[in-house]
């Protein structure tokens, strides 16, 4: 930033100045980085009131509100980055305009839609710049399945593709998780496609297979996916691999990030070994890898 603001402009004046720093270390645009400074010093009237009495932005920068400001600010950024979903109602508005089709919808609406949800969905959402890439990478290691299991799935089968041309022969796609409204979403996808072809479960890997079974889901499948949770689930609550691990799939492709989800950090090498000590620990063998712009993706055969 540079040149001095006039006193009315101090507080935008700063809001872009710390956004500037900001977008060097969080994937953010400066925009959305802009109004989200604004909108958290919006809610401190001290911060506020101070910046309206000082004459220069060195002025304010000295002050103590200031700097907790801009350290508190930069700590919400980091948290709302690290979201799965969208921040306000984006996510809930796309389910529910896919909630108001009727069963049958063109395909195009329904795509049209879906899309919605996914792209307010962050996970879900990095691979749609270069989704093609990723379906077409995933078929040609997977070839024909009709069963699927796709565990701690987000909204990523909104995306994945069951209909002409690309369309795979999936009979059934069983998409688990634990977010209720990740769920929420695919059960609407499915009661419009309402072909029977998406079976959504809420579920938690705590629950165990045996739930899942009692639910519906065959006792194997054709393919397994663990897409981006590995790596999240060793931080969380590292006691639920084993469980993980024993997907009811022999042929698995597990995938961790190239990019953390809210720093500008290249994370291949940390996530790549994550998924090597996974496979390492539970039997699984590495056949094959593939990579997209966001992904790397491990196919692996389950040891006999
Ligand atoms: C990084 S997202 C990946 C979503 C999706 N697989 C994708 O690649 O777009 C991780 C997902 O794992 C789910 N998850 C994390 N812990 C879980 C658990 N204990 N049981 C079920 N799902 C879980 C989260 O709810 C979230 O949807």
């Amino acid at each position: 930033m540079t040149g001095q603001p006039a006193p009315e402009d101090l507080l935008a004046w700063l809001a872009a100045d710390l956004a500037d720093q900001v977008v060097q270390h969080y994937r953010i645009s400066r925009a959305d980085a802009v109004a989200m400074i604004l909108a958290d010093w919006q809610a401190r009237p001290r911060l506020v009131a101070a910046a309206a009495s000082a004459n220069s932005p060195g002025d304010v920068r000295r002050l103590r509100v200031y700097r907790d400001a801009a350290a508190a600010t930069k700590r919400d950024v980091y948290h709302r980055l690290r979201r799965y979903r969208a921040a306000g109602t984006a996510f809930d508005d796309a389910v529910q305009a896919l909630a108001g089709l009727p069963p049958g919808s063109l395909p195009n609406l329904v795509t049209e839609l879906v899309t919605a949800v996914a792209a307010a969905h962050v996970s879900t959402a990095e691979r749609l710049p270069h989704l093609d890439e990723f379906v077409a990478e995933l078929t040609v290691v997977t070839g024909a399945v009709e069963t699927v299991v796709d565990a701690g799935c987000g909204v990523l089968p909104l995306l994945f593709p069951l209909d002409p041309p690309a369309g795979h022969g999936v009979r059934e796609y069983w998409a688990l998780d634990k977010d209720s409204r990740a769920i929420t979403a695919l059960r609407e996808y499915a009661r419009v496609r309402a072909d029977q072809r998406i079976r959504p479960l809420q579920w938690n890997i705590a629950d165990g297979w045996q739930a899942a079974f009692a639910a519906g889901l065959p006792a194997r499948c054709d393919l397994g996916l663990l897409l981006k949770v590995v790596p999240a689930v060793r931080r969380q609550a590292p006691g639920l691999l084993r469980t993980l691990a024993a997907i009811p799939a022999d042929r698995l492709v597990i995938s961790g990030c190239r990019t953390a989800m809210a720093k500008r950090r290249d994370i291949e090498r940390r996530e790549t070994r994550e998924l090597q000590r996974f496979c390492a620990e539970h039997a699984l063998t590495e056949i094959g890898r593939f990579r997209t712009a966001d992904e790397i993706c491990l196919v692996v055969q389950r040891d006999r």
